[in-house]
């Protein structure tokens, strides 16, 4: 089979092609055969040793995560033989390959006749836009920004907000195209956040400040989120896509707002019960058309670099496929 691997950090190029033995499912585990993987933009940032957190040091050579679906070709030792033949989603540290082990806990069985784009964002892309909101506590009606609305995560926390109830809803992207896709999500308003005073055209759009705010772009973005914040308002950082996590000063925090930060790994580490949850709420929301998750473009695996360049040139509207 073929697979993906880096073996020093570096460019889209350093994305290497290999051909190994398909793998043998061991204990527990199930072999997956690719239809389709969903990439990740912090791969981008993991490959050019960006990140270099506890949470994601690895060895090199390094695989590519991602979101695959599939049909179980083999299960191991203590896995369900049933599952053989069926169409599952999983999310995977070593997904870029025409085989993918997962573990049989971390599966999700795809209901029939949803779109590959939304089975591959409900292992982890949802769950995490699902994630990030509930930590933000919104309550009905409230108002909330979404930045980075266009993206893979953002696109469903777009949707997911409205679902939840938030009243107003406003969307921030680099373009007005992105923007305009934004609102095809069910954003209530859009706001090109490269515009310097970003940061008042979402007060204009707010009427009162916003009560949640999500944010994965990280430096100056989350800073100047906090002077959009109502009273009481909630700030949530999960990720750091410009590069740069930024630094909240403690005095801007008088004003009666707080921020909280959000990892799917971690919360799914502090509550593994909570897995099964959302993985059938955003299940439900999906099989009902409350949710979908768009699909940019479709790269064979061959063009894995292409994919990178695409995401880090920041030209994707929702998710980039690779199909091997
Ligand atoms: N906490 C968790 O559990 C968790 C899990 C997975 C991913 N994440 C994080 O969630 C974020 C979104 O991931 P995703 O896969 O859905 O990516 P994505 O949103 O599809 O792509 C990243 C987006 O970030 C924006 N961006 C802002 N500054 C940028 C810069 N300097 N360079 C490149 N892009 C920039 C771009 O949108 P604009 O052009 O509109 O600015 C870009 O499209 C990432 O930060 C990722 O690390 C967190």
């Amino acid at each position: 089979m073929r697979r993906i691997r880096y073996h020093s950090h570096g460019g889209p190029e350093v994305l290497t092609l290999e051909e190994v033995p398909a793998p043998v499912p061991e204990k527990g585990q199930v072999l997956i055969r690719a239809e389709a993987i969903g990439a990740n933009f912090v791969d981008t940032q993991l490959r050019r040793g960006m990140i270099q957190t506890e949470l994601y040091r690895r060895p090199l050579p390094r695989p590519l995560t991602g979101d695959v679906v599939g049909t179980v070709e083999a299960v191991g030792p203590d896995a369900d033989p049933d599952l053989i033949g069926r169409r599952v989603a999983a999310a995977s540290e070593d997904a870029f390959g025409d085989l993918v082990l997962v573990d049989e806990p971390g599966l999700v069985r795809v209901p029939d006749g949803l779109d590959i784009g939304t089975a591959g964002a409900l292992p982890m892309m949802a769950p995490v836009a699902l994630g990030a909101l509930r930590a933000g506590r919104p309550a009905r009606g409230e108002t909330v920004l979404v930045h980075s609305a266009a993206g893979a995560i953002g696109h469903l926390a777009v949707q997911l907000a409205k679902v939840l109830g938030a009243g107003t809803v406003i969307a921030t992207a680099s373009t007005a195209a992105k923007l305009d896709f934004a609102r095809a999500q069910g954003a209530d308003a859009g706001v090109d956040y490269t515009d310097e005073d970003w940061p008042q055209q979402v007060r204009a759009a707010s009427s009162g400040g916003v009560d949640v705010v999500l944010d994965a772009v990280g430096g100056d973005i989350m800073r100047r989120s906090l002077d959009v914040l109502a009273p009481y308002g909630r700030l949530v950082t999960y990720g750091a896509a410009s590069g740069e996590l930024g630094a909240v000063p403690v005095a801007d925090l008088f004003a009666l707002r707080s921020v909280t930060g959000f990892s799917l790994l971690a919360a799914y580490a502090a509550d593994p019960e909570r897995a099964r949850k959302d993985q059938a709420e955003l299940t439900s929301y999906a099989t009902r058309g409350l949710l979908r998750a768009a699909v940019h473009a479709r790269l064979p695996l061959t063009e894995t670099p292409e994919v990178h360049r695409l995401l880090e040139s920041r030209a994707q509207l929702g998710r980039v496929l690779v199909v091997p």
